[in-house]
């Protein structure tokens, strides 16, 4: 077909989409409440990459000075909270992740075909002063794709107190809630390999993540995990986790955008839930990469609400090699990630489209030569794995 015939059918195809579904603003116009077919996907990439919202992120802002250094969109991903709804972009990415199920990885996992499920940047073993004990790292063989974010899983839910715990609990199944599963990836995990007799509630406020959860992970075969959603997510205006008090010995938080960049009032609302959910003694296995100066504020917040600390790696070093080891996986996925969107193919739309696109996946992925990596490098955010008690 020649170019300007293909840029008609293109074009045709694009105008009708957008005529049948209007595209919102993908940055904060999407509703997380809802699994979008891949038509409608089609349509909202076909109206974002046509919208004025590509040329204003890469030509329109100008270098200023973001928490934690000078960055740019265009060349480090940046891109501030208060510009986006997170809810929004998760909704247009988890469909993204959903309608491309067939995924090939690269690097050490070349050829080994997988769909992403894992929202993690994870953690990798390294050695070295300072550094948590090697065996504090769950490791996986590094032909498997997503191993970083098996790894930060494993390693977050196997810590000494949690080992310490399910031991005295014997043989009663543990029973675990997570705030933010996303597709569920770690639950399975966790219910399949590392706690295999666990009751697990995993929870999000995203459709298209509970619904790829429930398909994929939460099947017959594995009767121990149940995937719920949580419409506007747990704590966001006074919603509550969907268990009764004093119920559960494990909640778990990884890598979910609570507390990125402060304790404030959702934090709080979340963290009082965890509370009132936990067994006294039951443990809050909190793991994620956020400012070094929220975890400080965290060792004041969470003990004025009744929690210890009882265990506490930084994994921010193994956090960091972990995404260069993960580099060309990542490279190759957000490529197949965006194949499909004829859209991509338009002269000077789709490029500009393409690299919008890459640069939201990367900087979600914490990928190398993004703000939030270089974050890590230089110890403004400390990627770390903390086991809080109970005390009631
Ligand atoms: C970076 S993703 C990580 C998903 C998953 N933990 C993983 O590692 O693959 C963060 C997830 O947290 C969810 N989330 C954020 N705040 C939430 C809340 N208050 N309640 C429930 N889910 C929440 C988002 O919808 C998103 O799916």
């Amino acid at each position: 077909m020649g170019l300007l015939k293909t840029l008609g059918v293109l074009t045709l195809v694009g105008g009708v989409l957008i005529a049948v579904f209007p595209p919102p603003d993908v940055l904060s116009g999407l509703s997380s409440n809802h699994d979008h077919s891949p038509l409608e996907v089609q349509a909202i990439m076909t109206g974002f990459c046509l919208s004025p919202v590509i040329g204003m992120l890469l030509d329109e802002r100008p270098e200023i000075e973001t928490t934690g250094g000078e960055f740019k969109f265009e060349e480090d991903g940046d891109i501030e909270n208060e510009d986006y709804a997170q809810a929004s972009i998760y909704a247009i990415l988890y469909a993204m992740y959903k309608n491309t199920p067939n995924l090939v990885g690269a690097g050490t996992s070349a050829g080994v075909p997988y769909q992403f499920t894992f929202n993690t940047w994870g953690i990798t073993p390294v050695d070295g002063p300072g550094q948590p004990p090697r065996e504090s790292v769950y490791a996986f063989p590094d032909t498997d794709p997503q191993r970083h974010g098996k790894q930060a899983y494993a390693s977050l839910v196997t810590q000494p107190p949690a080992m310490e715990y399910k031991k005295k609990l014997g043989d009663t199944p543990l029973e675990i809630v997570e705030i933010g599963c996303g597709t569920g990836a770690g639950a399975n995990l966790i219910t399949r390999e590392v706690h295999p007799t666990a009751k697990y509630l995993a929870l999000d406020m995203q459709q298209a993540a509970i619904n790829t959860c429930k398909q994929n992970h939460a099947t017959e075969d594995n009767p121990g995990l149940t995937c719920q959603l949580v419409p506007n997510g747990v704590g966001n205006g006074g919603n509550r986790a969907p268990r009764a008090d004093s119920s559960v010995d494990f909640v778990v938080i990884s890598e979910t955008h609570i507390a990125d960049i402060q304790i404030g009032d959702l934090e709080k609302e979340i963290f009082s839930e965890i509370r009132r959910i936990l067994k006294p003694g039951g443990l809050f296995l909190w793991g994620n990469a956020i400012p070094t100066r929220v975890w400080e504020q965290a060792d004041v917040e969470l003990p004025a609400l009744g929690f210890e600390l009882v265990n506490s790696y930084n994994h921010t070093k193994g956090a960091v090699v972990a995404r260069d080891e993960d580099y060309e996986r990542v490279e190759a996925c957000m490529d197949q990630l965006l194949a499909p969107y004829p859209v991509m193919q338009v002269p000077y739309f789709g490029p500009r489209c393409h690299k919008v696109g890459e640069r939201l996946i990367a900087n979600f992925y914490r990928h190398p030569g993004t703000a939030l990596y270089l974050k890590m490098v230089t110890g403004y955010d400390s990627y770390m794995h903390q086991a809080w008690r109970n005390n009631k």
